[in-house]
């Protein structure tokens, strides 16, 4: 541009005597671009643009193309049709004396005045408007052009890259509304896109390229956005400019949107994203602004629309997703799906009278949830909230490849294992391969509780016994046994307060906070030892050793090296069998291996796994050896209704199919360690963190009052998470002290909620009240 402006206008005029024949007044248009008027004679005026040789010949073909395909279809508009120079060609190129080189392209001149000069802004126009974009839209629906297969900053599809720009925004206020608006986008437009239509789009109807004569739109400008994107990112673009500045912004959406919606009808998915695309769009206007304004905060042209922006952004915060997509489709008779049913203290009056009482729920002001997606739940006014709590549904909510395995297989065939069927050995065969031998034989049943009732009794038909040692702070079940093998129940609100007399306790192997905090000696080994020093006060000979691989409900408690290898080594010198409890990390959570234990070198004689087992569907399992399964063959048989049925079978199987075809294990590790380390960042900033700690998408953050004395900041934690739901994201407390907050999210996060997560916690810890 720097040496465009060095081109004097005589220069300029005689191009345009010797490439296209014109003579004529040549004017300087204002604005950043190199754009004259031409005025050949009364009435016949053009447009020459001048380029640097930045701007690739094929989207200038793309351009070309776009407007005769619309001009050849009769549209009926006025459009900057490229006229072709005395060769033929729709560049001229100038080789300027330095050396450089620039690019001239003559324009037909538009009719009309820009819609923002005009000043009209009546119902008729703003439906004539929706009706011109929707003919655009149909006519390029049959044209293709590879150049149009691109991504630039302004790509609606792609706003999410301009996410992390919301930490260059000053105000805290901007910050959080800016936020929200990018993650409704994120959540509730980005998964849906590529199963829309798509097509050419012009991509930049704003107020200053449309326009309008009579209360007409007459023409249209500026095809240099122009790409292939999913056709309603037309409507969302034209929409997020022409509700700025409006007294009632959804009614002109919604008159737009009426007159679009004669020409090319709405999908009912279409309707859905168009209020999520249109604050992705307006996320990105500002978003840039903050980005550009640490480049220049002073230069003329960048800042246009930002303020107008934010001024929407903020009429918009108050809305729901739902409600927009009902008030933009006020003058159609396409409506987005409303939650149905009843409504939130309807749901409590009914869970009052006919729901066992001893079930707690989630969250100060409870949430009716109606629908899953990915990492998300959405509410019933369609309000996104990123899961950072469902371990269970592992490979995302609702994952399609899951659900139809189930569907299909439910369809088909659905029996128990007393008859042969593919499903049961083919997904047994592929579970026990994912364990180290000798883990090869498989039970199969509903729940984990049902999973380690089972294993308590492979282990005790196996040895004979039946006392036990467990770790401190554990949950292992629902079941009597389990809640008597479970410290976090039977030492909890409502338990007996002491453990049964086959029941041994052994320290929890906490780094931050247990007995061995502090000391030089090797911790893990201590801990293994400390199981050692129970099994020596314990008069009975033991069965054997029941623990999680990672602690959950403890805390997010992960063991020191060393800790299994030793305990395995005491429970077994003393006859005992290994159990490990899986049900809540494993499956490739743990990031560096596919089971948690596998981490500290260690083979368990029994594992015992659930929840993410089925993605939500009640299934669990039990692997151990061959000789311990052989000894549970003892006359008695072990059946369970349900357990490996086909359906769960093909379920399961479906789930490995995801781990493996989108690498989640590798991405657990990946992604844990970013958000690791952005957690450990955290710490640094914020006194109140006590400890960070995880593996793989399993991880923790303790909050204290004091880092020295380890006081623990209970109250502080709940209203971290009550504050991070009002926000849109989903987290729980857990630990012995309930100061843990625990992330266990569906493996599908991806790093902008990891980014935008620790945004959020970086500004929550700094207003957090003591
Ligand atoms: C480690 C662990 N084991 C077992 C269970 C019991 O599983 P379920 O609720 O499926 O019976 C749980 C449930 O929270 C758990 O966290």
């Amino acid at each position: 541009m720097v040496i465009a402006h060095s081109l004097p206008e005589d220069e300029i005029a005689a191009l345009c005597v010797q490439a296209y024949g014109l003579h004529g007044e040549l004017e300087r248009l204002p604005g950043e671009n190199l754009n004259y008027l031409l005025s050949t004679a009364p009435g016949e005026r053009y447009i020459l643009k001048l380029a640097g040789d930045e701007l690739p010949a094929d989207v200038i073909q793309l351009e070309y193309m776009m407007i005769e395909h619309l001009v050849s279809a009769g549209i009926g508009l006025s459009l900057p049709r490229i006229l072709p120079n005395r060769d033929g060609h729709i560049e001229t190129r100038v080789d300027l004396a330095d050396g450089m080189k620039l690019r001239a392209r003559l324009l037909e001149f538009v009719d009309g005045a820009p819609w923002c000069q005009a000043g009209e802004s009546g119902p008729d126009l703003l439906r004539d408007f929706g009706r011109r974009l929707a003919e655009i839209d149909r006519t390029l629906s049959s044209l293709d052009h590879p150049a149009a297969h691109r991504s630039h900053r302004w790509d609606l599809t792609a706003a999410n890259t301009h996410r992390e720009k919301v930490a260059l925004i000053e105000d805290p206020e901007r910050r959080r509304l800016v936020e929200r608006a990018f993650h409704v986008y994120a959540a509730c437009a980005l998964p849906h896109l590529p199963e829309l239509p798509h097509s050419i789009i012009h991509s930049d109807a704003n107020d200053e390229n449309v326009m309008v004569e009579g209360g007409r739109v007459v023409g249209l400008l500026d095809f240099a956005d122009s790409l292939y994107n999913p056709t309603i990112c037309e409507l969302a673009v034209a929409l997020a400019y022409a509700m700025l500045e409006r007294t009632e912004p959804l009614e002109t959406g919604a008159q737009i949107l009426a007159g679009y919606h004669e020409v090319r009808p709405l999908s009912p998915t279409e309707l859905q994203v168009l209020f999520p695309l249109i604050s992705g769009r307006l996320c990105t206007t500002v978003a840039v602004a903050a980005e550009r304004r640490t480049i220049d905060p002073d230069h003329p042209n960048w800042y246009v629309t930002e303020s107008r922006a934010w001024d929407l952004l903020e009429r918009l915060a108050i809305l729901h997703p739902v409600q927009a997509a009902d008030m933009l489709s006020a003058h159609i008779d396409l409506k987005p799906e409303q939650g149905s049913g009843s409504d939130i203290p309807g749901l409590l009056r009914d869970r009052k009278a006919y729901i066992g009482p001893s079930l707690s729920i989630a969250y100060r002001e409870p949430l009716k949830m109606v629908r899953g997606l990915g990492q998300y739940l959405f509410d019933s006014e369609g309000e996104p909230y990123l899961d950072l709590v469902n371990n269970v549904c592992h490979v995302g909510h609702c994952h399609p490849h899951v659900v139809a395995a189930g569907q299909g297989q439910m369809a088909r065939l659905n029996t128990n294992t007393r008859y042969l069927y593919d499903e049961l050995t083919a997904y047994a065969a592929r579970l026990a391969g994912t364990l180290p031998d000798p883990l090869d034989v498989c039970f199969f049943v509903n729940s984990g509780s049902e999973a380690n009732e089972l294993a308590l009794r492979l282990a005790e038909t196996y040895t004979g016994r039946s006392d036990w040692l467990v770790v401190d702070n554990a949950y292992h079940g629902n079941t009597s046994r389990l809640v008597a093998l479970s410290p976090y129940k039977f030492m909890g609100p409502g338990g007996k307060g002491q453990p049964e007399p086959w029941v041994h306790v052994v320290p929890m192997p906490d780094g931050y906070r247990g007995i061995y905090r502090g000391q030089d000696r090797q911790v893990g080994e201590a801990y293994g030892d400390a199981v050692g020093e129970v099994i020596a006060t314990v008069e009975a000979p033991i069965a054997g050793f029941l623990a999680e691989s990672l602690a959950g409900v403890g805390g997010q408690i992960i063991p020191p090296p060393g800790y299994f290898r030793r305990a395995f080594e005491h429970i077994r010198a003393a006859g005992g069998v290994c159990i490990i409890d899986e049900v809540q990390v494993g499956f490739g959570r743990a990031g560096t291996h596919f089971w948690a234990f596998e981490q500290q070198g260690v083979v368990p004689d029994i594992v015992v796994m659930g929840k993410p087992i089925g993605n939500g569907h009640p299934m669990a399992a039990v692997v151990t050896t061959r000789p311990i399964a052989e000894a549970f063959a003892s006359g008695m048989e072990f059946f369970s209704t349900f357990g490996g049925n086909p359906v769960s079978c093909a379920i399961g199987m479906a789930v490995l199919d995801v781990i493996e075809q989108e690498d989640l294990q590798r991405h657990a590790l990946e992604l844990g360690s970013h958000f690791l380390d952005g957690l450990r960042a955290l710490k640094v900033r914020h006194e109140r963190i006590g400890d960070v700690r995880g593996t793989g998408l399993f991880l923790g953050l303790e909050l204290v009052r004091d880092r020295v004395t380890l006081e623990p900041a209970a109250p502080e934690a709940s209203e971290l998470v009550e504050r991070m739901k009002a926000r849109g994201v989903l987290l729980s407390t857990d630990g012995p002290l309930h100061n843990v907050i625990k992330i266990k999210p569906p493996m599908v996060l991806d790093r902008q909620d990891v980014d935008m997560v620790l945004r959020m916690l970086d500004d929550e810890l700094r207003i957090l009240p003591a």
